[in-house]
């Protein structure tokens, strides 16, 4: 679909985003792998997260939605069915990679594929640990889905030191784990985002810079109620939106403000960026507040490098674009992770912004530019990336004659984000 968008003339009131995406997968996943009932509150409505409910219930799980609370009847780690079809991630990284870990402990064989995009991405990057675990795993020749996952009595434990900073790679290894004859250990120098041991309740160390995060296979996983706060990197693109469109007051209620997520923030504020957190609690393990934004006077002058990056990665396209809004230079480099995203995001953002008439200069591992007024109103390409179509449809309420190639993209994690835009 290509959605013309209008210049907007101020975003006012409150919004409502999306449940947190990262810990609605693992809410499920976890709830099924659990003895018992769990339920969740406020999971997300993103196609992502359908995927994950579709493969689990694949694999025999009952999951019901009553309102706006999810059950899930946990079957324990070794209460699932052998799926009679393939299991289908749809355009969802963290369903493939975070399912493979608990599919590589089961005793019978699963096949799981994913759409065009997915299965261009890389899996190599949890095949090798979870082979390293004795997992009987593999991809296609250049290590892509289909991933076929065959029976294994049982896992082994190992120490594994990740060689790039995931989360998803973390949490793979860590279910898998459940799954070992014995204690599991990963260790990640570069810290990222740390749902998975704060919904197990796993020991996590502190190793010099280091962290340590631990695992014990066998264990039984009691079921835990929750709640899941707004996603934050959904709340990203309002947050935007607000502060680059005149006249407008934007008030955003329970986000989530888990430390590993909130890098967006600091960087939104280097931009001048007028925001406030308030109400700020603790529910059920992960921090939550309101964020409130208002139209302000941006500048820029970003640099992002280094370990930053990997806590920034889903938020770069909707930064570079705002960036765009305050005078000054933006540089992304070390970012070379998001060439494997829904799409090759550094090629789509330099795509766009060039055709909105900016020199943008084009790294291997980022870009950089200087903004500069007079913007060209064109039509952009999505590549089918729910996070492109955000990030360029903000772009799209300040500057006119914007259209958006594949705009219904936004599915995957935001349902109901031109509506929320007002385009
Ligand atoms: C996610 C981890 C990140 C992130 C993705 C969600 C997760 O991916 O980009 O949107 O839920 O664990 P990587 O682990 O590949 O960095």
């Amino acid at each position: 679909m290509d959605l013309q968008i209008h210049t907007s003339n101020g975003l006012q009131g409150e919004r409502s985003i999306p449940g947190d995406k990262s810990i609605s997968h693992r809410a499920l996943m976890i709830g099924a792998l659990a003895e018992g009932v769990t339920r969740i509150r406020g999971l997300s409505s993103a196609a992502d997260v359908k995927s994950t409910l579709a493969c689990l219930k694949g694999l025999g799980v009952q999951i019901d939605t009553t309102g706006s609370e999810t059950i899930v009847h946990g079957k324990g780690p070794r209460g699932f069915k052998r799926p009679l079809a393939p299991l289908d991630a749809g355009n969802s990284g963290t369903t493939m990679r975070l399912l493979s870990g608990i599919l590589s402990g089961q005793r019978f064989d699963t096949t799981i594929v994913g759409d065009p995009s997915l299965s261009k991405r890389p899996m190599k990057r949890i095949i090798e640990p979870l082979r390293l675990m004795g997992a009987n795993i593999s991809g296609t020749a250049d290590f892509t889905a289909p991933l076929q996952i065959s029976s294994t009595y049982s896992l082994r434990p190992i120490e594994y030191e990740l060689n790039l900073p995931s989360a998803q790679v973390k949490s793979t290894i860590l279910l898998a784990g459940l799954y070992a004859d014995g204690v599991t250990r990963v260790i990640e120098e570069t810290p990222t985002r740390d749902h998975t041991e704060r919904m197990l309740g796993l020991s996590v160390q502190s190793r010099g810079k280091k962290r340590s995060i631990e695992i014990k296979g066998g264990q039984k996983i009691s079921p835990r109620n929750c709640r899941v706060p707004g996603d934050i990197s959904a709340a990203t693109f309002l947050i935007a939106a607000a502060s680059i469109v005149h006249n407008s007051q934007l008030t955003l209620r329970g986000v989530g403000l888990n430390k590993t997520r909130t890098a967006v923030l600091d960087v939104f504020r280097k931009m001048h960026l007028s925001l406030n957190v308030q109400n700020e609690v603790d529910e059920g393990g992960e921090p939550m507040g309101d964020i409130a934004v208002k139209t302000s006077d941006l500048h820029s002058d970003i640099m992002l490098k280094g370990e930053s990056v990997a806590m920034l990665i889903d938020e770069i396209p909707m930064l570079a674009v705002t960036s765009m809004f305050g005078e000054g230079s933006f540089t992304l480099r070390d970012a070379a992770e998001l060439r494997h995203k829904e799409s090759d995001r550094i090629s789509a953002i330099v795509h766009n912004l060039r055709r909105l008439g900016l020199q943008v200069e084009e790294y291997p591992d980022g870009f950089a530019f200087e903004s500069k007024k007079d913007l060209i109103g064109r039509e952009l390409e999505s590549y089918n990336d729910h996070r492109i179509a955000m990030a360029f449809g903000v772009a799209a309420l300040r500057i006119p004659g914007i259209t958006v190639r594949g705009a219904e993209s936004v599915d995957i994690s935001f349902p109901g984000f031109w509506d929320a835009i007002g385009a």
